[in-house]
């Protein structure tokens, strides 16, 4: 479908002879371990970071199943990563070499009208892709390893990666936060602050959310930061559920047992709950409807919880989608969603720039939050084919792992020590 211009470009030069190790997508559940050419400044706004601490997201699991458009055999996946500055090109004028920082997931210009308003996923100049444009009607941001839907551009799971707009997409990090405590600005904790914020919890609320993962399980802690009277926590895995009541004293509801979600909701929070936030995963059908619309193509994405959040909600209620969805859906409740009057509020790939400097200082250097209770393992790069199926099958307890490189400083006190996969418990 072609290209539109751009102010970056995902093409990038590489250090002669110098190679990395890179976490490369090949097919549906088949990703590697490969040995990739080390990039080098490309254009003057540029900077290249060695990598010091990386991650798996649970939108890495819509790639690793093939549900994203556009992704081509040793593209390097990735978006969540921090590192210390290598090399930087001449126009990048606020960085230096050695200085430790966390990119955000998005690349931002700096200067479109999103960007001026900090909304840096929304940037309007980073993402070639028309494709994106002919199923949304606009584009998104371009990403870090996240397909040539979202501009095509090497993702984070490596030792280095070169970050374009470095002057913005790069956030310089105070000495004395451990990298496990400031890895995952660069997304879940900007993205799960974001659901909060923008779907406005408010002093009191009775919230629910769908899907207990690393996003759900902050997004609960922010609820209740924010005043949150009470959090009702749906899953099916026994181990978040178990951990998001234990860390976060979110009240469980496991789906494998009640099936009926919405009935459960109303006997445990009789007149409707105040908030939704849909914080779990498109490709996971529970009826058998859903399974074989999805199989034939019917639909690209599952309303279930959708429909859930709508019917749940009071009147007048508030919904957030902060979950990642691809594209259609069949049998959404649209008649509920009107007849209640309620907002329902697509949260959009969050705005990391808008929000990882307040997480930071309000939050993280005043001690109110300590993101480092997600963290359950820590495991090697070489191990990331592996984690990609252990989190894909949300084996051992995981909830967030830490992933280090040759590069990574040793586990911070409190925090996981490095494990193999192969060792973890089923
Ligand atoms: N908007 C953004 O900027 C942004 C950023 C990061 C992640 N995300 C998205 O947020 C979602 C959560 O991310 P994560 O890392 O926590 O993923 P995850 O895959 O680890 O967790 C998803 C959880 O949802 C649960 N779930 C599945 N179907 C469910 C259902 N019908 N009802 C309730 N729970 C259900 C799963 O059991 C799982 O525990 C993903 O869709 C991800 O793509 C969005
Ligand atoms: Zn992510
Ligand atoms: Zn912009």
């Amino acid at each position: 479908m072609g290209t539109v211009p751009t102010t970056v470009h995902p093409e990038s030069n590489t250090q002669e002879g110098k190679t990395m190790k890179a976490l490369a997508w090949f097919g549906a559940k088949d990703v590697r371990i490969i040995d990739a050419p080390v990039p080098d400044i490309t254009e003057p706004d540029d900077v290249i970071l060695k990598v010091t601490g990386t991650t798996i997201c649970g939108s890495d699991l819509h790639l690793y199943h093939g549900e994203i458009l556009a992704l081509q055999k040793g593209d390097i996946l990735g978006h969540e990563f921090m590192g210390i500055v290598d090399k930087l090109g001449p126009n990048v004028t606020n960085l230096k070499k050695g200085d430790r920082v966390v990119a955000s997931f998005q690349i931002a210009c700096g200067e479109c009208e999103y960007c001026k308003q900090k909304l840096s996923s929304f940037c309007d100049r980073t993402n070639p892709s028309t494709l994106m444009n002919a199923m949304y009607g606009h584009r998104d941001a371009g990403f870090f390893g996240y397909s040539h839907f979202t501009g095509g551009f090497a993702g984070g799971q490596a030792e280095y990666v070169r970050v374009p707009k470095g002057n913005v997409n790069l956030l310089p990090i105070p000495e004395g936060v451990p990298d496990e405590k400031a890895l995952y600005l660069s997304d879940v904790l900007a993205t799960a602050y974001h659901c909060v914020m923008d779907t406005g919890v408010k002093e009191g609320d009775t919230v629910g959310v769908w899907g207990l993962g690393p996003i759900g399980q902050l997004v609960a802690k922010f609820a209740f930061l924010k005043g949150a009277k009470r959090v009702i926590g749906i899953d099916q895995v026994a181990e978040r559920l178990v951990f998001a009541h234990d860390k976060v004293g979110v009240e469980p509801l496991d789906f494998s047992t009640h099936k009926d979600v919405v009935k459960r909701l109303q006997e445990i929070s009789p007149g409707g709950i105040d908030v939704a936030l849909d914080c779990g995963t498109f490709h996971q059908p529970k009826s058998l409807l859903h399974k074989v619309e999805k199989t034939l193509m019917l639909e690209t994405d599952v309303s279930e919880i959708a429909n859930e959040m709508i019917m749940s909600v009071k009147k007048g209620g508030r919904v957030g989608v902060i979950a990642a969805y691809a594209g259609y859906t069949n049998h959404f409740n649209i008649g509920a969603l009107m007849e209640k009057g309620m907002r329902f509020i697509g949260n959009g790939q969050a705005p990391v720039h808008k929000w990882w400097k307040e997480v930071l200082d309000d939050y993280i250097l005043t001690g109110k939050l300590d993101p480092t209770f997600i963290l359950t393992h820590r495991v090697p790069l070489e191990d990331f084919p592996k984690l990609y199926a252990a989190f894909d099958q949300r084996k051992a307890g995981v909830i967030k792992v830490f992933v280090e490189t040759k590069f990574s400083s040793p586990p911070a006190p409190g925090c996981p020590k490095t494990t193999r996969v192969d060792e973890w418990a089923n």
